[in-house]
């Protein structure tokens, strides 16, 4: 009997898991961005949402392997589609959690602004954080600062050890904040600091993952957004190697109720990177809907659509954009340019 066959005769081989390869995942993003993309501008953030909810999942159902949403669009009362819990996929592949944003920035579609996304992490089971659909404190950085800020130092130390890990002075950061009534201290403390603003409207995971990215001039992101996406910013900091630190906050007690159904006993607890996304086999794929500093928004095109993409994979240690030009009709293929 050779080595690795059974008495039976059929090969005996350990299970490994092998998620679906990323360029069947980047579908499903680019399904969700093209839907979401021709809402653009019609101020309607329901049905900009609810298309790339409806694109994602239909095209979730083409691909092989066996998936569960951690991270979605709620629980399964509130939500048709995409809802915690719910299994996706053809079911005939490897089993692994799923974390979704199918729009990243409703409000930015409906107005027409720049930086919505369409986002998804994927991991084995059990390395994405199920975490309550809360507000979260947040401090991201990128990979030279990992293991040196800490969310509970005065914001000055924390810029000045940004600073010094890039080699820089503070006055020459750009610190990322969602700009709400309830940052106006934490804006105050950034600038008595002498450190630069960007305000943004809505969607802190792709500014999270640009100040992991050199180049993109943002150098940290700090205050409070949505939990969820806390979790799919770590999945993409797990990557890139950039840090983000997170406590969650409640803003009453049916949130706090929740969170503590789902396991949270800490209030307090700072979360780190490897606790929001603790899988070894993470993958972070996201779709511009709008342009923005690190993805470009869909493209319409006379007989197809072109999308921008990132794919981020820890295990293979590789960062790909994909610039994807759909054709309408494989009779007719659009004119293809070099540049967009
Ligand atoms: P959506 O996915 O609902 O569009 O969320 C956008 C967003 O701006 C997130 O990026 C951010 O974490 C959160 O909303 C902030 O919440 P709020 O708008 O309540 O301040």
């Amino acid at each position: 009997m050779a080595i690795g066959e059974s008495a039976t005769g059929a090969e005996e081989t350990e299970p490994v898991h092998v998620p679906p390869p990323v360029i069947e995942l980047v579908r499903i993003t680019e399904a969700g961005a093209i839907a979401a993309a021709h809402w653009m501008g019609y101020g309607d953030t329901m049905r900009a949402d609810a298309a790339a909810v409806d694109a994602m999942r239909h095209a979730m159902d083409d691909i092989s392997f066996s998936g569960q949403i951690v991270i979605g669009e709620g629980e399964r009362d509130e939500a048709p589609m995409l809802f915690i819990g719910e299994r996706v996929g053809r079911g005939d592949g490897a089993p692994v959690d799923i974390a979704v944003d199918p729009l990243e920035g409703t409000n930015l579609v409906a107005k027409g602004r720049s930086d919505a996304i369409c986002v998804m992490a994927v991991s084995e089971p059990g390395g994405l954080l199920h975490a309550p659909d809360t507000y979260m404190d947040k401090l991201i950085v990128g990979p030279p600062a990992k293991g040196k800020v800490d969310l509970d130092r005065p914001v000055a130390e924390n810029l000045k050890i940004i600073a010094d890990s890039l080699n820089r002075e503070i006055d020459d950061l750009t610190v990322v904040v969602l700009d709400r009534t309830r940052h106006e201290k934490l804006i105050a403390e950034i600038r008595a600091a002498g450190a630069r603003i960007k305000l943004i409207e809505d969607g802190d995971v792709i500014a999270g993952v640009s100040a992991a990215i050199g180049g993109t001039g943002v150098h940290a992101v700090m205050g409070i957004g949505a939990a969820p996406e806390g979790v799919l910013t770590a999945a993409a900091l797990r990557c890139l190697g950039g840090e983000i630190l997170g406590r969650l906050r409640f803003r009453n007690d049916e949130e706090r109720q929740r969170a503590r159904r789902m396991g949270v006993t800490d209030e307090d607890r700072v979360y780190r990177t490897e606790d929001l996304a603790s899988g070894d086999d993470l993958r972070f794929i996201a779709t511009g809907v709008t342009d923005g500093e690190v993805l470009e928004g869909v493209r319409f095109l006379a007989r197809g659509v072109r999308t921008h993409s990132i794919i981020l994979d820890r295990k293979a240690g590789k960062l790909r954009y994909i610039d994807t030009t759909h054709f309408d009709d494989i009779a007719h293929p659009p004119i293809i340019r070099t540049t967009r």
